[in-house]
């Protein structure tokens, strides 16, 4: 994980956050920000939307509703689809044009409890 991007992480953190899909080598003096990723209170920059967020702290976005394959995007603009995330509360985020703010809860995976049955249910897969 970048030096600039501490987390809070500890040694149980699921084996898909490893490892960044992202490394920032730009821009690295904007100001810093916490947000939550799977329950996980992890930095970002202010101005990164929330698939540079998302993909600063691990290899996908997502797993695929219908598959469970772990998905990272693809066009970066808007186009593919291929980065809807959701909130903790359930609203249906695009991670490519959506910024990243301070205290933004989101889920990439499955198998995730939040404080939302609903949406855990739709994480683990219970709900159409
Ligand atoms: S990465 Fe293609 S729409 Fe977000």
């Amino acid at each position: 994980m970048p030096s600039n991007l501490p987390s809070t992480h500890g040694a149980d953190a699921a084996p898909a956050r490893a490892e960044p899909q992202f490394v920032r080598v730009a821009e690295t003096q904007r100001e810093p920000l916490r947000f939550f990723l799977d329950g996980c209170e992890v930095g970002a920059l202010q101005g990164d939307t929330l698939l540079t967020a998302v993909l600063m702290q691990q290899r996908r976005v997502r797993d695929s509703e219908f598959s469970g394959a772990p998905r990272a995007g693809f066009c970066l603009i808007g186009a593919c689809q291929d980065c809807w995330m959701r909130s903790e509360d359930g609203k249906r985020l695009r991670a490519c044009s959506t910024l990243v703010t301070e205290g933004m809860r989101v889920v990439s995976r499955f198998g995730v409890e939040t404080g939302n049955a609903a949406v855990s249910a739709l994480a683990n897969g219970d709900a159409s």
